[in-house]
C-alpha cells in the first residue's frame, strides 16, 4: 500500500452506499484518498448525484456491472468499500479479493454462516484482512470499557441486555427486493432487526460478554421466539436469549413501533450495571451515555458527542491498510458470533408468528410511510430482558412458544428456514 492517498472504489449509488459517497469526499478533501470509481446497474438514476459529489472535477468513472469496473481498474486500487443489498456481500466480496483489493464491507458481512466460512477463506487472496462496518466498536468509551469488563473490575459479568426499538415502515420494506425477505430466489436473505438494521446492537451484545478486549462470544445453546406485524416475509420483532461460556445474552428489538426510535445495552455484573444510551439534544446533537452504577452506590458516567463513526471506521480501516494499526476494527471472523446468533434464532424458533391486527395500531409517518406498533411491546421486550420470559410465558395473546438450537444444528438452516417459507 502507498502512502499517498488511497485509491478507493465503491459499488453501489443509493441507500447507504450513498453515506460511503458523501463520506469519501470528506475524506478526499482531507487528503486521505482519492475515488477513482464506483459503479450501480441503475447509475443513470444518480445523476444529480454525481454533480453534487463532482464526479467529473473528480475523474471518477462510472460502471454498471461491478465485475467491469475492477476489470477496467482492479490494478489501479488499494480499497473497494461495499455497502451493498447483503445477499450480493459474498460474490462481490470475493471478486475484490481475488483482485488483490482491500475490503470495507457493510454489516452484517451475510447473515448465512456457511457464506461467512467462504469469505473468510476468500479473504486469504486479499493483502489485508476485511473490515466489516459494525459501527459502534470504535468508540473509545466502548473500548476502554470493555478492557475494564474484561480486567474484572465490575466482577462476574452475568448478563448482557439488548433492547432495541427502531420504527420501520413501508418505505422501508419496499424500498428493495430483498428487505424483510427470509429467501430470495432460494437464496437465504434473512433480513430482520437483529439481522439488519440493529445488527450493530446484537454485536456489540458479544462483544460485552467476550471474556478479552478483543473477543466476541461464542454463543453455545439458543432459545429464540420470531414475529412478524409489517406483510413482509421475515420477522420484524425478535428475542432472543443465549448462553454463550460466559454470560446470557438477551436480546429485544422490534420494527413494529411508532414514534421515537431508541435502544440501550445493559451488562449486568456482579458488582456493577454498565448502560449505555443514544441520546439527542438541540445544543450537542446525537451523543452516547456510557454509565457505570456501582451496587456499593458510586455513579460514573461519559458523554460521546461530535463522533461520526462512519468517518473513523473508516480511518481506522485506512490506517490498518497504511500498516499503522494491527488489525481491522471487526473482521470477518470477529463477526462470526454474530452471524450464528442470527441463525440461530431461526433454527430455535422455526416460524415467524404472525401478530393479529387487532393487538396493532397504525399511522401514517413522513420517514417511513404506513407505521404500525404492536400493543404493551415496550413492557413485553423489558419483562423479557429481565425475567428471561419469552412473550409465550407472558401471557400474551399472539405470542408462539419457540423452541432451542445449539451450533451443532447450524446444518439444518437452508431445510429450516425453506420450511418456514411454506
Ligand atoms: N453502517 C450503517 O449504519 C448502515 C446503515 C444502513 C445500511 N447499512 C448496510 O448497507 C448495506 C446496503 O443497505 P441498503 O439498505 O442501502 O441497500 P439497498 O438495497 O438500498 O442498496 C444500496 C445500493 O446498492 C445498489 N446495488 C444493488 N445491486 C447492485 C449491484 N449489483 N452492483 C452495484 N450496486 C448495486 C443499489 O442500487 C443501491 O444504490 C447493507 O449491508 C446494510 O446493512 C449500514
Amino acid at each position: 500500500m502507498t502512502a499517498s492517498p488511497l485509491r478507493v472504489a465503491i459499488i453501489g449509488m443509493g441507500g447507504f452506499a450513498g453515506e460511503h459517497h458523501d463520506l469519501i469526499l470528506r475524506l478526499e478533501a482531507r487528503g486521505e484518498c482519492q475515488l477513482v470509481c464506483t459503479c450501480d446497474p441503475r447509475i443513470e438514476e444518480f445523476t444529480e448525484r454525481w454533480e453534487a459529489l463532482h464526479f467529473e472535477e473528480r475523474g471518477v468513472c462510472l460502471f454498471r456491472d461491478y465485475r467491469d469496473m475492477l476489470a477496467a481498474f482492479g490494478d489501479a486500487l488499494d480499497i473497494i468499500t461495499i455497502p451493498t443489498p447483503v445477499p450480493l456481500h459474498a460474490p462481490m466480496h470475493r471478486a475484490a479479493c481475488r483482485r488483490g483489493l482491500a475490503v470495507y464491507l457493510e454489516k452484517p458481512p451475510t447473515l448465512n454462516y456457511k457464506e461467512l466460512e467462504s469469505m473468510i477463506r476468500a479473504e486469504k487472496a486479499a493483502p489485508k484482512l476485511t473490515n466489516v462496518g459494525f459501527n459502534y466498536i470504535i468508540e473509545p468509551n466502548r473500548r476502554a470499557l470493555k478492557a475494564r469488563l474484561a480486567a474484572g473490575e465490575f466482577g462476574v459479568v452475568r448478563e448482557v441486555r439488548i433492547f432495541g426499538r427502531w420504527t420501520r415502515g413501508s418505505i422501508y420494506y419496499t424500498r428493495a427486493n430483498w428487505a424483510g425477505r427470509l429467501l430470495l430466489d432460494d437464496k437465504l436473505v434473512l433480513d430482520s432487526p437483529m439481522g439488519n438494521a440493529m445488527a450493530h446492537l446484537a454485536h456489540n451484545a458479544l462483544y460485552w460478554a467476550g471474556d478479552a478486549p478483543e473477543t466476541w462470544a461464542p454463543v453455545v445453546i439458543e432459545r429464540a421466539e420470531l414475529y412478524h406485524a409489517h406483510p413482509i416475509q421475515g420477522a420484524d420483532t425478535v428475542f432472543v436469549e443465549a448462553e454463550t461460556p460466559g454470560p446470557v445474552v438477551r436480546v429485544a428489538m422490534t420494527h413494529a413501533c411508532i414514534g421515537q426510535s431508541r435502544d440501550y445495552e445493559e451488562v449486568i455484573c456482579d458488582d456493577a450495571v454498565l448502560t449505555t444510551r443514544m441520546g439527542w439534544a438541540p445544543a450537542t446533537g446525537h451523543y452516547r451515555d456510557f454509565t457505570i452504577r456501582w451496587t456499593d452506590g458510586r455513579e460514573e458516567m461519559e458523554r460521546l458527542s461530535d463522533f461520526r463513526h462512519l468517518d473513523e471506521n473508516f480511518r481506522a480501516y485506512f490506517a490498518y491498510a497504511r500498516g499503522e494499526q494491527p488489525r481491522p476494527v471487526t473482521t470477518l471472523a470477529d463477526s462470526r458470533p454474530f452471524v450464528h446468533l442470527n441463525d440461530l434464532a431461526y433454527l430455535a424458533a422455526g416460524r415467524v408468528t404472525q401478530i393479529p391486527d387487532d393487538a396493532l395500531r397504525h399511522e401514517r409517518d413522513d420517514r417511513w410511510g404506513a407505521v404500525l406498533e404492536i400493543a404493551d411491546i415496550d413492557d413485553i421486550m423489558t419483562r423479557f430482558l429481565g425475567t428471561g420470559a419469552f412473550p409465550s410465558a407472558q401471557d400474551v395473546p399472539w405470542a408462539a412458544p419457540g423452541g432451542t438450537a445449539t451450533t451443532k444444528e447450524l446444518s439444518r438452516l437452508a431445510d429450516t428456514v425453506a420450511m418456514m417459507v411454506e
